[in-house]
């Protein structure tokens, strides 16, 4: 099993602690903040402890988390490390300042993988010596139950790299995908994004409330999803595959797009989406309510793991 130096102790390095450890990976932890580092064992113990009582992992949590160290030394963190995945702040100076550090720290044949949401790894790897092993290893909240994990190049990562970082991510049960080359919000925040906008374009012209496009997901488009995607679901759409489909609807779909011309999401409708939503879920209640999806999510993840591919 390989060492994983994770970079960055908050939300998301914490899920991914979780993830490498229970893989088997020893995971050295490392954060400049006092508070992260010293809450981090804790917090990713109490997530594995959920994720035990419902089957996603079977050996105890005290076995998993003895395989996690933290540390507010980045040499500590890096000392002998194959794999980095990095989790620092949301800003390009705060990725410069770190991928500095990491590239000289870091193995000749050491990965390095950022979490960045948004920030294409070509903005703050250029000019290291090792630049040929980064990218962006871009997850979905919290990796530790989702397991989708995008794959980002910069124009000069190498091809085996993102290769030797896809094998490791699936080796540790995440479901990596490789986009080609860099693109502004990646592969899922583009998909999301596209639905957003017709969602609040339909509401915004009066067409239909947002509780009524919420059901059209969760109980029509989504009921599907959650197992096929929606190539898959269009090939079986129509008797003759997928190009039977683009035959019958393609010309409808095309009408629709050219009506999609883009716009900003105004005032007036932010405020009445938040009455929708205010009606349906009080704020005070959201803190309980985001549990309670935690616990669905977790599940339908667990009902996924058992159920048949085939
Ligand atoms: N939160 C999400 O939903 C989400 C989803 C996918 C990707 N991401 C990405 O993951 C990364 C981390 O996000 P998060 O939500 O965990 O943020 P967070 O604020 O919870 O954690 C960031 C941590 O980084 C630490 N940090 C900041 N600068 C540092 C430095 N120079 N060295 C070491 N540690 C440093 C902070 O002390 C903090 O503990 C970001 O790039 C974010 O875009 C976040």
């Amino acid at each position: 099993m390989e060492k994983i130096a994770i970079i960055g102790a908050g939300l998301i390095g914490c899920a991914w602690a979780s993830v490498f450890a229970r893989a088997g990976h020893t995971v050295a932890l490392y954060d400049i903040d006092a508070d992260a580092v010293a809450g981090a064992r804790d917090s990713i113990k109490a997530g594995l402890v959920k994720q035990h009582a419902i089957g996603l992992i079977t050996e105890h949590p005290d076995i998993v988390i003895a395989r996690v160290s933290v540390t507010r030394s980045l040499e500590e963190a890096m000392r002998d490390a194959d794999f980095v995945q990095e989790n620092v702040r949301e800003t390009v100076a705060a990725k410069l300042e770190i991928y500095a550090r990491l590239d000289k720290l870091a193995g000749a044949d050491t990965l390095i993988a950022s979490s960045t949401s948004g920030i294409p790894a070509s903005a703050f790897t250029e000019n290291l010596t090792g630049r040929h092993r980064c990218f962006v290893g871009h997850p979905i909240n919290p990796p530790s139950v989702v397991p989708l994990v995008e794959l980002v190049p910069a124009p000069w990562t190498t091809p085996a790299v993102i290769e030797r970082a896809r094998a490791i991510y699936a080796r540790a049960g995440q479901v990596p995908i490789v986009v080609n080359r860099e693109i502004q919000g990646f592969i899922v925040n583009r998909l999301q994004g596209a639905l957003l906008a017709e969602a609040f374009r339909l509401v915004e012209d009066g067409y239909v409330n947002s509780n009524d496009i919420d059901k059209a997901v969760k109980d029509g488009l989504g009921l599907r999803w959650s197992f096929m995607g929606p190539m898959e679901t269009i090939d079986l759409n129509a008797p003759g595959g997928i190009r039977d489909y683009c035959g019958r609807y393609g010309p409808l779909y095309y009408d629709i797009a050219q009506q999609a011309t883009p716009r900003q999401w105004s005032d007036a409708l932010i405020g009445q989406l938040e009455q929708e939503r205010l009606a349906q879920l009080p704020a005070d209640q959201r803190p309980a309510r985001a549990a309670w999806r935690d616990q669905r999510l977790m599940d339908l993840v667990a009902h996924k793991r058992n159920a048949s591919d085939e």
